[in-house]
């Protein structure tokens, strides 16, 4: 195990952004993570405590006791509350301690005193609303047509990398590695090795498209802002890659710590009816394993990248979807760190 620490880069620019910004949607880790007993999460500079109540419904707290501290992850689910195991404190999910049992009645009983969050499952994710303090309704969790269109198929697939989210996000907005990186395999053979590019803003975020050449290879991504940050791409796929025309990804990248990433594919089909049977037998019989494969490429280019990699680069044009997306999530921690300490002053 590595050991993880939260992120505390010096400039609160880079701290915001490497932690990862709030007030959006995360994905934090598969559904399948959290089944009968409670499970501790470090993600996006925090410890996270995650459980069920007996209906299924899943709960989210800081695991951190308000009494003392202690793990609430390691105390006894009580429906919609945690029962920490040190001294008992009962805390619901919306953070309002309801029990003291040592010492009842005192004023810590009836107090929101612990930080909760929203948390939804969709798609074989928990999504967390990363938010500093209580937030009664959150802003609504949209995500892609890829995901929710009901002619789409999905499967998830998750890592976890050694590396900054940062990197991650660098390697889907640089179409041209699918020329080089990933030329071997059986999707991105094709195409030139030279492209110009161009960014196109589109509702939501932008698009980092070459002029010349689309339909061929990894030849565009785009980011998208919905409450939620995420990527996508689509690969043209050859017949022997089953129905539904170009395959998409989706991807969203969450800090566990700041050299460690959750990753999150969807892998995306658009098929229904038969099709779709047909398409994920394929997928799993067939598929999952060459996708594996290139994954694992990037994997290896991410991991093997020093931490202040991005200190000491030489960008050429191909690049300018990174320079982008990076002053971008620049400006944005600005404008929350801004309006963090207009909201102090105020206070
Ligand atoms: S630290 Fe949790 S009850 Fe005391
Ligand atoms: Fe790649």
């Amino acid at each position: 195990m590595i050991p993880i620490q939260i992120a505390k880069a010096a400039d609160p620019v880079e701290a915001l952004l490497e932690a990862g910004l709030r007030n959006l949607w995360y994905p934090i880790c598969p559904s399948s993570f959290v089944q009968e007993q409670p499970v501790s999460l470090r993600r996006l500079g925090r410890k996270i405590a995650l459980w069920r109540d007996a209906r299924g419904t899943l709960h989210a707290l800081e695991d951190h006791c308000p009494h003392r501290g202690a793990p609430l992850s390691q105390g006894v689910i009580l429906g919609d509350r945690l029962a920490c195991p040190y001294h008992g404190v009962q805390v619901r999910c919306d953070g309002v301690v309801t029990k003291v049992p040592g010492s009842p009645g005192c004023k810590l009983e009836g107090s929101r005193a612990a930080l909760s969050f929203h948390v939804q499952e969709r798609h074989g994710a928990v999504f967390l609303f990363n938010s500093d303090t209580h937030v009664d309704t959150p802003p609504p969790l949209l995500l892609p047509e890829e995901l929710e269109g009901a002619e789409w198929s999905n499967f998830l697939c998750y890592v976890e990398w050694k590396g900054d989210h940062r990197y991650v996000a660098d390697n889907v907005m640089d179409p041209m590695h699918g020329t080089f990186l990933h030329k071997q395999s059986h999707s991105m053979a094709e195409g030139e090795s030279e492209a110009q590019f161009q960014i196109r803003a589109t509702d939501t975020g932008f698009v980092f498209e070459k002029t010349g050449q689309k339909g061929v290879n990894f030849d565009w991504t785009e980011w998208g802002s919905t409450n939620i940050h995420w990527m996508r791409l689509a690969i043209p796929y050859p017949k022997t890659g089953g129905p539904g025309g170009s395959f998409s990804i989706v991807g969203c990248y969450t800090p566990i710590g700041p050299n460690m990433t959750a990753v999150f594919f969807w892998r995306c089909r658009k098929v229904s009816g038969w099709l779709r049977d047909t398409w994920r037998f394929l997928y799993r019989n067939r598929l999952e394993a060459r996708h594996w494969h290139v994954l694992e490429q990037d994997r290896v280019m991410l991991e093997a990248m020093e931490p202040d990699a991005n200190q000491r680069e030489h960008l050429y044009a191909h690049d300018v979807g990174i320079v982008r997306l990076r002053r971008q999530m620049k400006q944005l921690a600005k404008e929350q760190l801004e309006a963090q300490a207009a909201a102090k002053v105020a206070a």
